[in-house]
Formats: structure tokens, sequence, C-alpha cells
């Protein structure tokens, strides 16, 4: 910086401070130079603190010009910002220190993550069945988690899903099921949903992880059985996995929120089973908690965890390899 900062009229600092400027020859000098008309105790500062001293009616316009002044120091602080930019660019350039000829530097694109991807598989396939697409939160209150899903308080079936609780009585959600609820509060049937998300659970192996995703699925009408049940999983399945062999089998189980209920398992390698869903027929009471006539209406409801689907999909033994955020396991899915 050669020019110290002028006390002269605000043409003088403005000029002064151009000089300075272009007297710079590096970026460093320049940023120096800066401070000295528009840091803390540079020549405008000093301006504008000497308002104050002058009769209120000036103020003003003296506030103004000083504000003109500031921008064109400012205005010319750019300038020479590029103009220095320029001149090393042509310098490497000259120098031939920048080969633009060289290939660029590789930009590593991204990708979807595999769940991503078998979430968008899961949901289209859905869609071409005739199922809309719902959402939910994921923390959940005690009601729309457990007890509107017939499972009330002190219910042993609460002990099936290992909670993590969160303050003033709220969960995070152990299943998409709650989903239900909610739709059904605000929907009357007919209804054929579905709705995918993150859940959680007290739970840790290769199957399981404390933090997964379920597809629910809901189709409310009047006549819908659990044999429709059956063909919609049994196509679903055979549509992701495209194969018409899909062996699938339905296997009685308990839900308080339904009646009948099955887990759904999936055959795979030499006469292995995984476990993919939990379904059957909404139960009665689980309708009328939401103010729907179960003389009237019937259906089905599934969880289902696609986390598993991905699994078989993609041959992945232990599914908490997907949420490790390892680069070198994920990079191979894109
Ligand atoms: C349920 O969560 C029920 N809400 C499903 C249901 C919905 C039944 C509607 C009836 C009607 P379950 O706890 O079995 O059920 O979980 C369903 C599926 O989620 C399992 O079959 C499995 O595929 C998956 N799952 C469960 N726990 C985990 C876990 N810790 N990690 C990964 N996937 C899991």
């Amino acid at each position: 910086m050669s020019t110290p900062p002028s006390t002269g009229s605000l043409d003088a600092i403005v000029r002064d401070a151009i000089a300075a400027f272009a007297a710079c020859r590096d970026p460093a000098a320049l940023e120096n130079a800066k401070a000295a008309w528009l840091g803390k105790t540079g020549a405008l500062t000093a301006r504008l603190k000497a308002l104050g001293q002058l009769p209120p009616a000036e103020r003003p316009a003296a506030g103004a010009r000083i504000n003109q002044a500031k921008e064109a120091i400012e205005a010319a602080l750019v300038r020479r910002r590029e103009a220095l930019a320029e001149e090393k660019l042509a310098g490497d350039l000259a120098a031939q220190a920048l080969d633009v000829s060289l290939p660029g530097r590789g930009q590593g694109g991204g990708g979807l993550h595999p769940i991503t991807r078998t979430l968008e598989r899961v949901e289209g396939l859905f869609r071409s069945l005739g199922f809309t697409v719902a959402d939910g939160p994921e923390i959940e209150d005690d009601f729309h988690n457990f007890t509107a899903l017939n499972t009330p308080e002190n219910h042993p079936a609460r002990s099936m899903q290992d909670t993590f609780y969160v303050d003033g009585g709220l969960v995070l959600r152990t299943h998409t099921s709650p989903i239900q609820i909610r739709w059904m509060e605000g929907h009357p049937p007919p209804i054929k949903i579905i709705a995918p998300g993150r859940v959680y659970r007290v739970d840790s192996d290769a199957t399981h992880s404390p933090m997964f995703h379920q597809v629910e699925g809901l189709w409310i009408d009047e006549d819908v059985s659990f044999a429709d049940l059956k063909g919609v999983i049994t196509e679903f399945l055979r549509r992701f996995f495209e194969r018409d062999d899909v062996h699938v089998r339905f296997r009685p189980s308990f839900f308080p929120f339904v009646e009948p209920g099955a887990e759904i398992d999936m055959a795979f390698g030499e006469g292995r089973w995984l476990e993919l869903a939990g379904a059957g027929q909404v139960h009665p009471n689980v309708l009328k908690a939401v103010g729907i006539d179960p003389q009237r209406w019937q259906g089905f409801a599934f969880g289902m965890g696609y986390d598993r689907l991905a699994m078989l999909r993609y041959g992945v033994a232990d599914l908490r390899l997907f949420f490790e955020n390892d680069l070198k396991f994920l990079e191979q899915f894109r």
C-alpha cells in the first residue's frame, strides 16, 4: 500500500483509494489496502463517525455523499480484484504453468443410494398397481404408533417392537403402520395407498438394523380380501425381481391390528427363506377407531422391509452395510 488515506474531500479520498488499489500488485496487498479505506479505522468510517457533529439538517445529505463515495471505492476494489485475477491467469498461461489441454480433474459423479433406488422401484411398481403414495411423521405419538393399532398400553404385543422413546410420550416410529391410521383419519374409503419411510427399533444383526425402511400398504374397499393381498404381493415381487418363478409363502402370524395375520417370506439361495413383510386383513377394531364401518368396508394392510428387498436384489448378506456410508461398498451399485 502506497498512499496513506487522505483527510481531504470525499472526491480526494475516492481518488486516493483508486490509486492505492491500482498500485497493489497482488491480492494480499489489495486486501490490506482495502482496510485503510473501508475498514473500521478507515478514512470513510472516520467521516461517518464525524457526521454526528454536523447540524442535524445537514446530516442526511452528508451521509448520502459518504455512501456514494463508499460505493465508488467498493466498485473500484472489485474491479481491481478482477483485474489482478486476470493478470495472474494471463501470466500462468504465458508461462505455460497452466496447460489447458490437460484432461479435467475427475469430479466423481454422484449416484443414488441403493436403498433410494430400491424405493424408486417400489413406488413405481405400486403406482402401476393403482396405489397412491402417502407420507407420515417419523416421530410419532403413542396413540398412532400403538393404541389406535389395537395395541393399548400394557398390551404384550408392544414388546414385539423394541422402541426408542423420545421426550413427551413420543417415540421414533417402530413401523409405518401409524400412517394407516393418519390416512384413514383424513380420508374415507375406498383407500389404496402405500407409505414408505424410515423406522427405528433397538435391533442389530445381519438382517436387522436400528434404522431401517418399511413400506406400508393399505387397500380398503367393499370386497378386498386376503386373496387380493396374496395377488398384489406376489405380482409386486415378480415385477420387482423381474422373475415369474418367485417363491412366496404366507406364514400365519399375529399382529393386533390385523385378523387373520401373516408373515410373508421369499425363498432365496438353496432353500432359504427371508421374511419380507407382516400383513393381514385390517382388524375391525382399527377401522372402528377411525370411524370406518367394518360391516361395509374391509381390506388388507402390509408392512414390508425394503432394505431386505435390496439385500436380495443386490445379493448383500448383511443389510447394515447399506448404512455404513462406505463409498467403496456403495459405489458398486451406481
Ligand atoms: C411390522 O412392523 C408390522 N407393522 C407389519 C404389518 C403391517 C403387519 C400391516 C400387518 C399389517 P414386523 O415387525 O414383522 O411387522 O416388520 C415388518 C418387516 O420389516 C419385516 O418383515 C422385515 O422385513 C422388516 N424389519 C423388521 N425389523 C427390521 C430391522 N430391524 N431391520 C431391517 N428390517 C426389519
